[in-house]
């Protein structure tokens, strides 16, 4: 089995339950309030281990409990965090999350520790980039030092993952031909190539841009519609299976992190696909970020049963 490192943020949540989402202005009661460890590195390290994938993170937290929580969580589903910071003087990052009844989320995030995830810092843990087979990210620390780590793996051969998750309005080209596999939803892969990306045929046309700039492939993640995948030479559409969701969050990273431990076995690309569309399909159905992460064996199961 390859080596993963998943280079990215940890927060902690602070779910609030509510009926429907607030408007501006608006006072309304909450139903139920959690403090739950997420942040969308911490994520997809914790579902790489919980999947059984080899998973090294690297990343920055507080010296709080919430630095402890996260952590723990991540040791816990058998990360190798020997390398995250720890840092006295900045506190853990911080995730302000609304889930409503329906499922949907909006989050605000305190970046806190994770701003600290800079250059110097990853230069110093070069030797997890040597080490690594995969390298997977997202884009919730500072920007130009995940993209400098992101060019650096390439040109040490290694296979990278982009999750390009929040995303900015654009990512300069020479960072796109250093990705392998970029897998944004509809809403990032419009925001990053300013094209729509609801329809088939426009999420194509936009997954073009990308392809055009050197990205290895575009594996669009279209919710209960499954996954899109454009590369130069096939456009494949991958339904997924149904579902009910009541929690939407981390949903995307348990699917990065599925593909990603996938490609770490030598799965085929069509494999990879469906396991990550159902360990994903699993996890909106719990409560939480890594709470609703599932396990390897709760997948193996669904793949299984329906013979996916
Ligand atoms: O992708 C979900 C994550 O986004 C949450 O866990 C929250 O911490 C934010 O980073």
């Amino acid at each position: 089995m390859k080596k993963i490192l998943v280079v990215g943020s940890s927060n902690v949540d602070f779910v609030l339950g509510v009926k429907e989402m607030p408007k501006i202005g608006e006072t309304i009661r909450g139903i139920s309030f959690a403090n739950i460890p997420g942040g969308k590195g911490a994520n997809q390290a914790c579902a790489c281990g919980k999947l059984g994938g080899d998973c090294t993170f690297l990343s920055c937290v507080g010296l709080d409990s919430m630095g402890d929580l996260v952590l723990n969580s991540l040791k816990s589903a058998n990360v190798d965090v020997s390398a995250v910071q720890r840092l006295d003087n900045t506190p853990t990052g911080m995730a302000f999350i609304m889930v409503d009844q329906t499922g949907d989320n909006s989050i605000v995030v305190i970046p806190g520790a994770n701003g600290k995830c800079n250059s110097r810092f990853y230069e110093s843990h070069s030797d997890l980039v040597d080490q690594a087979d995969i390298v997977l990210t997202q884009l919730e620390t500072p920007l130009d030092d995940i993209y400098a780590l992101l060019k650096q793996a390439k040109a040490a051969g290694k296979v990278t993952v982009l999750n390009p998750a929040p995303a900015p309005d654009n990512i300069p080209d020479d960072v796109l031909a250093a990705v392998d596999w970029i897998t944004p939803n509809e809403t990032e892969l419009s925001r990053i190539t300013g094209m729509p990306a609801d329809t088939l045929e426009e999420i194509s046309a936009a997954a073009a841009i990308l392809l055009g700039k050197g990205v290895g492939n575009v594996l669009v993640t279209i919710g209960s519609r499954g996954v899109f995948l454009c590369s130069k030479t096939e456009q494949i559409h991958y339904p997924t299976i149904h579902t009910t969701a009541v929690d939407t969050t981390a949903a995307g990273d348990t699917f990065n992190a599925a593909f990603t431990v996938a490609l770490s076995e030598g799965k085929t690309v069509a494999d990879a696909i469906r396991f990550a569309n159902t360990a994903a399909s699993i996890s909106v159905t719990r409560k939480g970020a890594q709470t609703s992460i599932p396990s390897r064996e709760e997948v193996d199961i669904i793949v299984k049963d329906n013979g996916i």
